[in-house]
């Protein structure tokens, strides 16, 4: 089905991006302060039901793909319900989850009931000092081996890594290994600048080339694997390795020209940017009592006014962004 969600540009958006909470148990330093931000109050997150008649509104117009994220998604009570009920949309093809991975196994067998069998789990580190430096949380045993249970249970795993200097960079070949004898991707992140606090970094000194560089002085053969159009990643796979790996030059952006996403918050902001200002609050818009046919009309306008290359010259003159990636939804 072709979707109606078409910008100016030609791009047609099928995959929305549903934050459900912008509340976390983990406090990664590249993503919020040791203290956390100002999380949402209550009665300004959307409420399931609303999540559920907006997330309806979008596949009637063309959505197929829905990816759940947070803030950490499973933190919020009344999630399994919601995805049992989202699952039997109309239109809704795909339902995936991206999480930390701190509560996805109690989860699993729900999860694979429901029909959702893809999960991206962020996992920055091999170490347990690393990662309790990165996360600024004593969990790594539990992450990890939540990992594998996933795989037992026959999930599509792919693992998340922010890659930074002075934090882990030695983690990325023993990434790799990892993927010798385990069926699952790993993708590389390049740092962006969503952090929620007034840090004054812009681009991450660790881009897309740098990583590929450090990788390829340690593997001399990489094959480069086909990957689909609107994929962010540039995905890999060493000759013989039952997994792969990928990049995501999530800040210097290369993908933008098929980008076919739209974002939904935690507090119904509408973004069809990562990078871009929220274009509408659908929660506002529901609460005044907004029929279907408005709120179909606000996410169309929104779509026509869609910039080609996410406001990068803004992004660039503003330097760090003080939005946390938790409340963005990533
Ligand atoms: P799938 O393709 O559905 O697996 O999703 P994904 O890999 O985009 O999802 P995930 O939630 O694992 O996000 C991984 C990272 O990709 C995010 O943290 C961002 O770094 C980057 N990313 C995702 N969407 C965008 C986007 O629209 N623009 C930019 N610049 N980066 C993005
Ligand atoms: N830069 C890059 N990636 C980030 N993530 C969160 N904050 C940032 C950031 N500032 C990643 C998380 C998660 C994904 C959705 O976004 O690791 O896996
Ligand atoms: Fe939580 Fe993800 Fe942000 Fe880490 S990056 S604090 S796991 S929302």
């Amino acid at each position: 089905k072709t979707s109606l969600l078409v910008d100016k540009y030609g791009r047609q958006l099928n995959y929305l991006r549903l934050s459900v909470t912008d509340r976390c148990n983990f406090r990664c330093y590249y993503c919020m302060p040791e203290e956390g931000i100002d999380f949402a109050k209550r009665k300004d997150l959307m409420s399931f039901d609303e999540m559920y008649q907006l997330s309806a509104i979008f596949c009637n117009l063309g959505i197929s793909k829905i990816r759940i994220t947070g803030g950490e998604p499973f933190v919020r009570n009344g999630i399994m319900p919601f995805l049992n009920k989202l699952s039997r949309v109309d239109g809704l093809k795909e339902i995936t989850v991206t999480s930390n991975g701190t509560l996805s196994t109690k989860y699993q067998a729900e999860l694979l009931q429901m029909g959702i069998r893809k999960i991206n789990i962020s996992l920055d580190s091999l170490s347990r000092d690393r990662f309790h430096q990165i996360t600024r949380r004593d969990n790594f045993e539990g992450v990890y081996a939540g990992v594998f249970k996933l795989l037992e249970d026959g999930f599509d795993v792919k693992l998340n890594c922010v890659v930074a200097e002075n934090k882990n960079i030695q983690d990325i070949v023993p990434f790799i290994e990892l993927t010798k004898n385990y069926p699952l991707s790993v993708r590389f992140l390049e740092e962006m600048p969503f952090n929620g606090s007034d840090g004054s970094q812009v681009a991450s000194e660790w881009d897309y080339k740098r990583i590929y560089d450090h990788i390829s002085q340690h593997y001399p053969e990489i094959n480069r694997l086909i990957s689909d159009a609107n994929s962010t990643s540039v995905n890999y796979k060493i000759s013989g390795y039952k997994g792969s790996f990928g990049i995501i030059p999530s800040f210097s952006r290369t993908f933008c020209g098929t980008c076919n996403r739209i974002r939904l918050s935690a507090t119904g902001e509408l973004r069809t940017c990562l990078y871009g200002p929220p274009v509408a609050n659908l929660r506002d818009l529901l609460r005044r009592g907004a029929l279907v046919n408005d709120v179909e009309q606000e996410i169309l306008a929104a779509v026509s006014q869609r910039e080609r290359d996410g406001y990068a010259a803004e992004v660039a003159s503003q330097g760090a962004i003080h939005t946390s990636m938790s409340a963005l939804g990533g």
